[in-house]
């Protein structure tokens, strides 16, 4: 079963939301060239613990950090350290975090200084299927209306969809049903209701969907070392349509 939320409940979501749509605009201008994943990290957990909030991902099956850095072909879940970014480079953020009992979650792609035209096609892309699914997140429309919706995104500009990790549900937990995948058959799955809380993911790769886990058991890269762009939005279906709840 797919919970629903009372509008307090929602309202409590957007605060959760605001406060990482606020820290991304915090972090945003620390994106470059010489900064550490690590004092990115630093600075994203002091700025939530000064909103008496708390991060999401931290101790989250023993991951160790409160942001995601995903660098260039690290797809997501890239753990933060002392490498240092430099221009060209894209980077993903990921944040959750935990506020008078709701989660919300978001990732945003970035560029490092001057990045090549086919990494900032990429991102442009794989933010605009993001936003294609949200469109499909309105009641009386099924779940995989927004699978197929990022997939066609995607696709027609001829990068793929990775298929080992998905969207899901969210709200007094990180993780709620359902799984949402980025590809998949309009018309189909669950029927989308007001009140559903979801976190809608896009993991979009240059060349193939495939995936490598390093041995830290989280690092997922592309298996053939090209790039790979991250959006993610927490958004609750309301009578009005998709309402984007980690935005100011
Ligand atoms: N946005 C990702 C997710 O919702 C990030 C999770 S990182 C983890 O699954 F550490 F919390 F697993
Ligand atoms: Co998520």
């Amino acid at each position: 079963m797919i919970p629903r939320k009372t509008p307090l409940e929602i309202t409590k979501m957007r605060e959760s939301g605001r406060l990482i749509a606020r820290l991304f605009e915090h972090i945003r201008p620390m994106v470059q060239p010489g900064i550490t994943t690590a004092q990115l990290d630093s600075e994203a957990e002091m700025f939530i613990d000064m909103n008496n909030a708390k991060p999401a991902f931290k101790g989250y099956r023993g991951y160790p950090a409160t942001l995601c850095t995903s660098i260039n072909d690290c797809i997501i879940h890239g753990i933060p350290g002392q490498i240092k970014l430099k221009a060209g480079d894209i980077i993903g953020l990921d944040v959750g975090v935990l506020m008078d009992g709701f989660y919300a979650d978001a990732a945003v792609t970035l560029p490092v200084g001057e990045v090549p035209a086919h990494a900032r096609a990429l991102m442009r892309v794989s933010e605009a299927a993001m936003n294609e699914g949200i469109g499909q997140a309105i009641p009386g429309n099924r779940l995989y209306d927004i699978s197929s919706a990022i997939q066609k995104t995607a696709e027609g500009a001829g990068y793929s969809v990775v298929r080992d990790f998905v969207g899901h549900g969210i709200g007094e937990k990180l993780h709620e049903e359902p799984q949402i995948p980025n590809y998949g058959k309009k018309g189909t799955g669950p029927l989308l209701e007001t009140g559903m809380t979801l976190a809608i993911e896009t993991m979009i790769n240059q060349g193939t969907w495939k995936v490598r886990i390093l041995k830290d058991k989280w690092t997922a890269l592309t298996a053939d070392g090209r790039l790979s762009a991250h959006f993610e939005h927490t958004i609750a279906i309301t009578p009005d349509g998709p309402h984007i709840l980690t935005a100011l």
